[in-house]
């Protein structure tokens, strides 16, 4: 089973719209038809900018895709301030970001919110990237596989096992994120491992399909290390995807 690598660029609450058609143009100048042969490049910039940035994948043929970061689960109503799922199908988003450690404390998502969003995300035709991982404390009491198998079980509950094959699940713990303290290639290795059997205990063979991808402080001179682990399929970047020149550096990790 070969698993095309998946590097992400999530923005976060970074980069106008103005500024969106810039990054998306430069980081296209940086990349050879080969690299997108060996990485699928996906970019997630905030809701304002999606529009910006697949009018500029559309007209110059690019082959970047477009993630969301967030999404709503209900089709549509009166949820002031929310996006549904087919509002992001619709600007040819291919991957949205559900359960974010970012949304998870900062916004109060919990699993149960997080299951809904990725079967709704599901449900529109997208694929969900979900994001698990644990706390620094969670780590220092040895609770880290423990709490990531179960964000992976209760955000996955009531999916069927080909669908979860086909998903992208990102490990990022949290003491990583935006920190500069990336988790050893072996330690993120291993944690991706754990997420991928635990797929195979609720999930059968899908284990050997599904993406996991670390995240948390990844940069260009880590990459490499992070992409050699046999259960590590790609990556999801935040501070390092703002610059195109990095980002393209960290997609090109083999160069
Ligand atoms: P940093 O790469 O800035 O640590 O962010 C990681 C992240 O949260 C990506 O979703």
């Amino acid at each position: 089973m070969t698993r095309k690598n998946l590097i992400a660029g999530n923005w976060k609450m970074n980069a106008t719209h103005l500024d969106a058609i810039q990054m998306v143009q430069k980081l296209s100048y940086r990349l050879d038809p080969d690299d997108y042969e060996r990485v699928e490049v996906v970019v997630c910039p905030p809701f304002t900018a999606l529009r910006s940035a697949q009018t500029v994948i559309e007209t110059d043929h690019l082959r970047i895709r477009l993630g969301a970061q967030n999404v709503d689960w209900h089709e549509s109503g009166a949820f002031t301030g929310e996006v549904s799922p087919v509002m992001l199908q619709k600007l040819s988003v291919s991957y949205v970001i559900v359960g974010h450690s970012e949304r998870r404390q900062l916004f109060g998502e919990t699993d149960e919110v997080v299951n809904k969003k990725l079967k709704a995300v599901i449900e529109s035709g997208m694929t969900p990237i979900l994001c698990v991982g644990e706390t620094e404390e969670q780590r220092d009491a040895g609770d880290a596989e423990s709490v990531v198998g179960a964000q992976v079980r209760a955000s996955l509950a009531g999916v069927d096992p080909e669908t979860i094959g086909r998903l992208v699940i990102a490990y990022e713990p949290i003491w990583a994120i935006g920190t500069g303290r990336t988790a050893s290639a072996d330690d993120a290795g291993d944690m991706c491992g754990h997420v991928r059997s635990t797929v195979g205990d609720i999930a059968g063979g899908a284990y050997e399909s599904v993406r996991v991808l670390y995240g948390g402080s990844v940069n260009p001179g880590n990459i490499a290390g992070l992409m050699a682990k046999r259960d590590i399929d790609g990556g999801l970047v935040g501070g390092a995807s703002l610059d195109p020149d990095t980002f393209a550096s960290v997609i090109r990790y083999w160069v």
